[in-house]
């Protein structure tokens, strides 16, 4: 059951509707201007990445800010948001997808990269998730966090019923979750029944966030998230008490907030 009456939103999160390469160019951009920006402060900027199909652009404009050298990842670490347990190759890790899709076509440093480990035991997975927590509070917290959503309304792993003062731990995937992945892992019996995730309240310690949904499928769970009640039963809804959340959104992912102007921006 959802309880709403101990997180209140803010306001709606802002939102912005145009192509998938338009938005994720302007995102990239704002990231390479804060990136410069710390390392005028000699700081370093850290960065909560998630994987899976809509931040693709995200990574490819990046990639390209590097490639023209309006971008360094010198100064960039990183932590990204999730990772199956038990799985027993690398071809569906996490790791794997960061390292083909970003990671490998970057100037950044092996060190400055943090991926949830890839565990086998249930074991390994508690401690390993209190270790990554802690090593994002050390390194200062995530300044800018880059999310998905999940049909369900998931954000990171925080699967339906997800508590808003969750941190990294271990998670059971939601039915929806896993036959999403099943095409991809060749049949629902490959697809890990559990994960690694950052928390809901990781998540919202992040200093700004940008939630990125394309296609009709996400319509529901982005219509919920902006405008629905502020609740465990739609995870990506506790955004809706953060301060600076933006989401990007295609034609399609919008069709549920379509007629609601309040706080948009609407590009397309
Ligand atoms: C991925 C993650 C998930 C995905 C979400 C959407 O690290 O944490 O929450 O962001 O399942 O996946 P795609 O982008 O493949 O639709």
């Amino acid at each position: 059951m959802t309880n709403n009456s101990t997180h209140q939103p803010s306001q709606p999160p802002s939102w912005h509707v145009d192509l998938p390469t338009n938005l994720c160019f302007r995102l990239a951009n704002h990231i390479a201007s804060l990136q410069r920006q710390k390392e005028q402060e000699g700081k370093r900027l850290v960065l909560g990445l998630a994987t899976g199909s809509s931040p693709l652009p995200l990574y490819r404009a990046l990639i390209s800010l590097v490639e023209k050298g309006m971008l360094s990842f010198q100064n960039i670490t990183t932590f990204n948001l999730d990772e199956y347990i038990g799985l027993s190759d690398t071809r569906h890790s996490y790791e794997t997808f960061m390292w083909d899709n970003l990671f490998s076509h970057v100037d950044i440093e092996a060190s400055h990269i943090h991926l949830v480990p890839r565990v086998t035991t249930l074991k390994e997975a508690h401690q390993a998730a209190a270790d990554y927590e802690e090593a994002i509070a050390n390194s200062g917290g995530i300044d800018l966090q880059i999310l998905g959503i999940g049909r369900n309304g998931h954000i990171g792993f925080n699967e339906p019923g997800a508590p808003a003062d969750s941190q990294t731990r271990v998670v059971q995937l939601d039915p929806v979750t896993r036959k999403d992945a099943s095409e991809a892992f060749g049949g629902l019996d490959h697809v890990p029944t559990h994960a690694i995730s950052m928390g809901i309240q990781t998540i919202l310690r992040a200093r700004e966030i940008h939630l990125l949904a394309w296609g009709s499928a996400k319509a529901t769970a982005v219509h919920e998230s902006i405008y629905g009640p502020v609740g465990s039963d739609v995870p990506a809804s506790f955004l809706q008490t953060h301060a600076d959340t933006s989401f990007h959104l295609d034609s399609s992912a919008a069709t549920g907030i379509e007629s609601m102007t309040q706080n948009a921006v609407k590009v397309a």
